[in-house]
């Protein structure tokens, strides 16, 4: 107790107050399942915002660390390194032919930043077009391109020459990108609720890239592996000039990953982007061994199974408080017509950690492993809660 004391004392006095915290301190997880420093149990069902793909301390992530941990921590980019080859021929198996040249980054926001680098370079064009709720992470760049006026105001004025379209419509988007680089767009916008663009408005996306010129940059930071295909893309088959990836990779160390096609990688001016800590070996290490039980031929159908147990199970609540069910394989959100945060905490308390997308939706972004009857129990917890808070 007296040491959870301190770390929520200490956190509280030196940390610049980003963040709204819970009130509890998680010390320790296995699997699917998180400890907070009073030894209390908590189904996790938000993955530490979509990292922890195979759980927590998944022992094959661990002895991989370890191992690259007594080898060699750091090896920069100008010189060849072993765990960064094999982290890149295990990625390079997963991604169709044509859209395999890759670059290094140590977050989400980071890879986005160099996709639009890229664009500008490949194309020789500026402007860049976005979609409004988008989000891309928090740098200059990313935030430039993300939709939310909450994120941007205290920041602006942003990069110039982005504009942002309505997500899901395609009216009128042709002439928003003649002359654009590029078009950034996720196939499921996560963090402003989950909401999951339509095969046609993707299908449409790629259409009007190639009809103007602008790149087609899917940010996949969230989707990647948890819509029941290995790229959430490939459920429309619109393939992406340019991929973002970051939060799954190494199962919780930092990554980011930015793929261009061939074509746009032969436009890059060599020494034109870098960063000390990218492909570095321990991180690729880990990555090596989350790409390896990701590539397992069952993985995407687990996902997809049960994710659709989970969805079902959501849908069956029947409470006033829901506004919407939504969602792809296992990144899933409940709408509400109030405010999430106290449902969030009676989840809590129940020992379910899910995690808010805005702030009227629960959002589920468990680890790909859970099985039928967690994600059943994440929906049991989510129903006791709407019935607690809608009677206090
Ligand atoms: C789609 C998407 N892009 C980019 C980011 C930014 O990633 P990071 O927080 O690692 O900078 C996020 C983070 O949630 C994201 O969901």
């Amino acid at each position: 107790m007296q040491q959870l004391e301190a770390t929520i004392a200490i956190e509280n006095e030196f940390q610049i107050p980003l963040y709204r915290k819970r009130d509890i301190a998680l010390v320790r997880g296995e699997g699917v399942h998180l400890w907070d420093a009073d030894g209390r149990r908590y189904l996790d069902m938000m993955s530490n915002y979509g990292v922890a793909i195979l759980g927590h301390t998944h022992p094959d992530v661990t002895a991989a660390v370890v191992e690259q941990a007594q080898t060699l921590i750091s090896c920069h980019q100008s010189f060849y390194n072993d765990a960064r080859a094999r982290f890149i021929e295990a990625l390079e198996r997963l991604l169709p032919d044509g859209l395999r040249r890759i670059s290094f980054a140590n977050s989400g926001a980071e890879a986005v930043e160099a996709a639009l680098k890229y664009a500008r370079a490949a194309t020789g064009r500026q402007r860049i077009v976005s979609t409004r709720r988008g989000y891309h992470g928090r740098t200059m760049g990313a935030l430039s391109v993300t939709g939310e006026q909450k994120h941007r105001g205290p920041f602006e004025p942003l990069i110039p020459g982005i504009d942002q379209v309505a997500y899901g419509d395609l009216e009128g988007l042709e002439t928003t990108l003649s002359d654009a680089a590029a078009l950034i767009v996720e196939p499921v916008q996560g963090e402003s609720g989950v909401r999951v663009a339509s095969v046609d408005y993707m299908r449409g996306l790629r259409r009007l890239c190639d009809e103007t010129g602008a790149l087609l940059i899917l940010d996949e930071v969230q989707t990647a592996f948890r819509t029941g295909r290995t790229w959430a893309w490939e459920h429309s088959g619109a393939r992406p000039d340019m991929m973002t990836l970051s939060k799954p990779l190494a199962n919780g160390l930092p990554i980011g990953v930015t793929i261009v096609s061939d074509t746009v990688g032969e436009k890059i001016p060599p020494g034109s982007h870098g960063t000390t800590f990218g492909g570095n070996p321990l991180v690729c290490a880990a990555g090596v061994a989350t790409l390896s039980a990701v590539s397992a031929p069952e993985f995407n159908r687990h996902v997809a199974h049960v994710g659709s147990v989970f969805l079902e199970r959501l849908r069956a609540i029947s409470h006033p408080l829901i506004r919407e069910v939504r969602g792809a394989g296992l990144m899933v959100a409940v709408e509400l017509k109030r405010n999430v945060s106290p449902v969030l905490q009676r989840m809590q308390q129940d020992g379910v950690l899910a995690i808010p997308a805005g702030s009227t939706a629960v959002r589920f972004l468990p680890p790909l492993i859970v099985e039928e009857d967690h994600v059943r129990a994440a929906g049991d917890a989510l129903e006791r809660a709407l019935h607690a808070v809608s009677e206090s």
